[in-house]
């Protein structure tokens, strides 16, 4: 393997000096880019955009042609696990994701079983080694998978939802059934996050995004103790280096000091956080990532360069973070934006390290 050009993503992970602030864009390859939907189209569909991994290649690697980013993320999506599962994903156009077969009875999540990487989800490794030749040692690329708890949040709803209403009833009226459910998740999402990792992924990012509608002692009980066990179960060091890991659960502001004793590299944050005062509670446990509200890149391009300068003041001139929104980036963001951002974050973090 050749010899990482831009390795500043990896090293701010690991909490080391760098040179500036490194930073990538959660959904960085998508919708607000013409040349995204132009591929989409010819794809024919989202999904047969994901199974493509010649074509999930090409958009991964559509932002980076853009714009000066640190890191690449593969492009797929985290409900590739539940359709191995046989839960049948779907996208109803303008709705989101669907699965044809949610669980709804006993017997079906008694009959769930972790797919082989290798198996129903080689298309994806596919893709991750395809991305990994194409890179060709520019930046990192990143793998990732959704945390068991919102797996099983589209498992359970079916979807979408506003309320949890199925998946809650579900953990509060049979949470043994609940368990099970998130346990066989938890050895499915090790297995294909490892998977990624031997196929060149050289970093992996749990995506918690429905851990914050849990209640308190339930966010302990059934997403951050699978969490745990993630972390603990992942390749750490591959290709004489270290494999850094992330995990983000949107709104679990408050529960930040327990999250980031959860094994893994990095946490990231969504916008409701103050970046200096996550910093003082987690000291040097972990490097952070975020968060700026992703709502700024609608703004001029003067507001999006300020915004951007408060986030990293804010963390100021430490090492261990990673500049990124604090959600995906939305499709009505317009792309000269992102431009103006990343060179404010790379010019001002420059200025900041030489004090
Ligand atoms: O960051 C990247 O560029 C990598 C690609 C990526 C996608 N989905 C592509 C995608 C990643 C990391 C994801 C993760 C994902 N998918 C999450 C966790 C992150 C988060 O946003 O909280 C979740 C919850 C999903 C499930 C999912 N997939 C939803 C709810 C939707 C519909 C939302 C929407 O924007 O329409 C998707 C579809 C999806 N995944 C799109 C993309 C680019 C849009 C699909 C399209 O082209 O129509």
């Amino acid at each position: 393997m050749s010899q990482l050009q831009n390795d500043t993503f990896l090293r701010a992970l690991m909490r080391q000096p760098t040179e500036y602030t490194p930073m990538w864009l959660m959904r960085q390859a998508g919708r607000y880019l013409p040349e995204y939907c132009e591929t989409r189209k010819r794809a024919g569909s989202f999904l047969q955009l994901c199974k493509s991994p010649s074509m999930a290649c090409e958009v991964t690697l559509q932002p980076l042609a853009r714009y000066d980013l640190d890191a690449a993320i593969l492009f797929s999506d985290i409900l590739t696990v539940p359709d191995a599962m046989g839960l049948g994903l779907y996208f109803a156009e303008g709705e989101g994701p669907r699965f044809e077969r949610p669980l709804k009875d006993e017997w079906e999540i008694r009959n769930l079983a972790a797919p082989d990487p290798h198996a129903e989800l080689q298309y994806v490794m596919d893709a991750v080694s395809e991305i990994r030749r194409a890179l060709g040692g520019s930046v990192p690329l990143i793998g990732f998978s959704g945390s068991p708890w919102t797996l099983a949040c589209y498992m359970v709803e079916g979807g979408s939802s506003s309320d949890y209403r199925k998946v809650k009833s579900l953990m509060y009226s049979r949470p043994d059934l609940m368990h099970h459910i998130l346990d066989v998740t938890t050895r499915a999402v090790i297995a294909y996050l490892n998977a990624q990792i031997e196929a060149g992924a050289q970093a992996v990012m749990v995506f918690d995004s429905w851990g914050g509608v849990l209640a308190h002692d339930a966010y302990r009980e059934f997403s951050l103790a699978y969490l745990e066990r993630i972390a603990a179960g992942l390749i750490r060091e591959r290709e004489e280096r270290a494999v850094p890991s992330i995990v983000f659960t949107k709104g679990g502001g408050l529960w930040l000091e327990d999250i980031a004793a959860a094994g893994y590299s990095a946490v990231g944050l969504d916008w409701t956080v103050d970046l200096g005062k996550a910093r003082a509670l987690v000291g040097d446990k972990v490097a952070l990532q975020g968060n700026l509200d992703p709502a700024v890149l609608f703004a001029s391009p003067e507001a999006v360069a300020e915004q951007a300068r408060r986030v990293l003041d804010s963390y100021g001139n430490h090492p261990g973070h990673v500049f990124n929104l604090g959600h995906g980036i939305s499709q009505y963001t317009v792309p000269d934006n992102v431009s103006v951002l990343v060179e404010t974050v790379h010019s001002h973090s420059r200025r900041m390290r030489q004090g």
